[in-house]
């Protein structure tokens, strides 16, 4: 076989947010093929980074008082350890927000630029006159122009659908600041995708796209191709425009710019040749993993840049699906918007990266996370069906026999029909259907335990002229074991390697063909346990948005990324004070005595009430989970106190854009704060 110059990518996490298990989905499908391609022999590697920059990055980091690159830092920190605890090999991770990022966008630009692919253009955009900066799409809001409801966002209404400008908006306002947004002019620069438009539908034809991928390409080509704004105005976190004062990159000019980096830093860390991998007539090959909602981004404007630019085409993008979790999509108030973190803190990664793989094919459907499905699956296929062969097998070796395997196989040609299936497996792996892999796996596991039934070595072993055919069932049992943990592996790294131990031997794709006899094997140790379904149960709980409002006071960032405390037990009345803040995030907090003008039951939501609320010189729109409390008639009128400069939250039925101030344990008992009647809204809370 010759050996292939494999570059495997998984798209770049924004730096602002948790990795949760719809992102993971992505990276144990890539880290599982590259781990493949790894153990075949070819010269592999898989590379991601953060993806640093933009307009939500800017203002969170300001929200939380520290500079984006201290954001930055941190969230990369935190990502890197949940990929490592899910066992994602990285080769390298990175940031887009690097010197070589830098420079490569920079070069590209300047390539693009001399080749006539870049447009400059004055628009009119909507500008926050308080905040001095230009509002993207989702940082506006008003009334639906078609319909009129209130507190649309800027591009498109909940209440009727439709689609729209932002400038279209009636009484709009920033989201940043309240203020009332003005038109206003600038130029910006645009990349001319149309004039890639013959090279793309050729490199669509090249045949290694998948048919969806192909099929979304042919209807963009049939709208037509338009130039892509590319250019964004000072204030912005990224890279500025070389020779363009005031004007940076747009993030999703330098997000994909991101794989060249972090290759680049990897290379230079290693002496790997760079060039050999993304000058124009590589012959390596280059893969992006990524989501179905950003097919545009690489399909398009990404290979149509790399050709302008003077660099070879990615070879393929390979698209995935959503995960849903029982069947619906992931959701903070049920509890199956599951972080990464909370998942890590109850149950083994294993479990997901297997039952993502017998699930993963290479189209792009949604995958469902079903928990009674992958409790059972996990629980029958691995534990009851792999490591069941190896348990039932190995105390006999080591008790009987010193740990040694027999010097003869006893069924070759079951063992033979075991390393057969091979290379078909690895075909399966090869073309990303690991279902079907998984599939096969399985069946033969399914054999190896009938051959241990069918022989009942336990009772073979009971008597003394039987002993030497225990041996070699039991040896023959172990070989088959050992070669279906070869095809595992790269789902299943953490329990290949102690089944290394276990085996005193390494598992590699080269070797399962030859099977182990003469040979010592360890004593063996449970390889992994049942999943609990009440373990189940406790991260679903650890998932749940707290809408409690004695949440009122946590500081934005613990509200926005740590795991929420399940909901207080209404018998817990007093509860002892938690972790202190210092005085300064107190300072932090922007309390206002607010009236609250309406309040309304939000219809499939048992615990919400929407308020609207005025702060004197404007109105903001809370939700607030004091359902159990009150009822929304009892509340229009009252004063009360919010915290009027916690970030503005997209829940599930709107934007939150505060949190109104209350006490108590729960249920009936939740007492919302209310200033006596001579306080004014607006009024700052000392
Ligand atoms: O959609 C996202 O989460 C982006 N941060 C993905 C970027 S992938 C690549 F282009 F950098
Ligand atoms: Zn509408």
């Amino acid at each position: 076989m010759t050996q292939r110059k494999i570059l495997i990518t998984s798209a770049l996490p924004y730096a602002n947010g948790p990795i949760h298990l719809g992102h993971m989905l992505e990276y144990i499908q890539t880290d599982i093929w590259s781990r493949f391609q790894k153990a075949r022999g070819h010269q592999c590697y898989y590379v991601c980074a953060d993806d640093a920059h933009g307009t939500p990055i800017m203002l969170k980091a300001q929200q939380l008082g520290i500079t984006p690159e201290q954001m930055i830092a941190q969230t990369s920190q935190e990502h890197q350890a949940d990929f490592a605890e899910f066992l994602i090999g990285f080769d390298n991770y990175h940031s887009t927000h690097s010197e070589e990022n830098k420079q490569f966008a920079s070069d590209i630009y300047t390539k693009l630029d001399q080749g006539g692919y870049i447009k400059r253009k004055t628009i009119s955009q909507l500008f926050d006159p308080e905040k001095q900066m230009f509002l993207p799409d989702r940082f506006v809001k008003g009334d639906c122009p078609k319909c009129g409801a209130l507190d649309q966002n800027g591009d498109s209404c909940d209440s009727c659908g439709a689609t729209y400008s932002p400038t279209e908006l009636k009484n709009p306002r920033s989201v940043v600041s309240g203020a009332t947004p003005v038109l206003k002019d600038s130029e910006h620069y645009f990349f001319d995708l149309p004039a890639f438009e013959q090279m793309l539908k050729d490199w669509t034809r090249s045949g290694s796209l998948q048919d969806e991928m192909a099929n979304k390409l042919q209807e963009w080509f049939t709208e037509g191709l338009q130039q892509w704004d590319i250019s964004r105005d000072a204030p912005y976190f990224g890279f500025e425009i070389p020779g363009a004062p005031g004007k940076f990159f747009y993030v999703w000019l330098d997000a994909p710019i991101g794989y060249l980096a972090s290759f680049k830093n990897y290379c230079d860390k290693t002496g790997v040749n760079f060039d050999q991998f993304w000058q124009k007539d590589s012959d390596a090959e280059i893969y992006h993993f990524i989501g179905k909602d950003i097919i545009y981004f690489h399909s398009l404007f990404w290979p149509a840049m790399l050709d302008g630019a003077g660099y070879r085409k990615p070879t393929s993008v390979y698209a995935h699906g959503f995960v849903t979790v029982n069947g619906a999509k992931m959701s903070k108030s049920r509890g199956t918007f599951i972080k990464a973190r909370t998942y890590l803190e109850h149950l083994n990664p294993e479990y997901l990266r297997y039952y993502f793989a017998s699930k993963l094919t290479s189209n792009i459907t949604d995958l469902d996370l079903n928990l009674e499905d992958f409790a059972q699956k996990v629980n029958a296929d691995l534990v009851g069906k792999v490591v069941n062969i190896a348990s039932r097998c190995a105390s006999f070796i080591s008790k009987k026999f010193d740990g040694k395997l027999t010097a003869d196989i006893a069924e070759p040609a079951l063992l033979a029909e075991f390393t057969a299936a091979g290379e078909t497996i690895a075909e399966s792996f090869e073309k990303r259907e690991f279902a079907r892999a998984i599939r096969e796996i399985m069946a033969l596991a399914d054999k190896a335990n009938q051959y241990i039934d069918a022989k009942a070595p336990w009772v073979l072993a009971k008597n003394e002229a039987t002993l030497t055919e225990a041996h070699l069932v039991c040896s023959m049992g172990i070989n088959l074991f050992r070669v279906l943990m070869h095809y595992l592996k790269p789902v299943l790294p953490a329990m290949a390697k102690e089944v290394e131990l276990f085996l005193n031997d390494e598992l590699s794709w080269s070797t399962y063909q030859t099977a182990l006899t003469n040979h010592s094997i360890n004593v063996f140790k449970p390889l992994m346990q049942r999943v609990e379904m009440t373990k189940v149960e406790a991260m679903i709980e650890g998932s749940k948005e707290n809408l409690q409002p004695t949440a009122a006071v946590a500081a934005p960032k613990a509200a926005e990324t740590k795991a929420a405390p399940a909901a207080v037990s209404s018998d817990a009345a007093i509860e002892p004070i938690g972790e202190t803040i210092s005085i300064d995030d107190f300072a932090k907090l922007d309390l206002r005595v607010a009236r609250i003008i309406n309040a309304e039951h939000v219809e499939g939501a048992d615990k919400l009430v929407k308020l609207q609320l005025d702060l004197g010189n404007e109105q903001r729109q809370v939700f607030a989970g004091i359902k159990s409390a009150y009822q929304p008639e009892q509340l229009i009128g009252r004063l009360t106190v919010m915290v009027a400069n916690l970030a503005p939250r997209k829940m599930r039925f709107g934007m939150s854009e505060g949190m109104v101030m209350a006490a108590g344990p729960g249920g009936s008992d939740i007492f919302l704060l209310t200033p006596d009647d001579g306080a004014t809204p607006g009024m700052r809370v000392k």
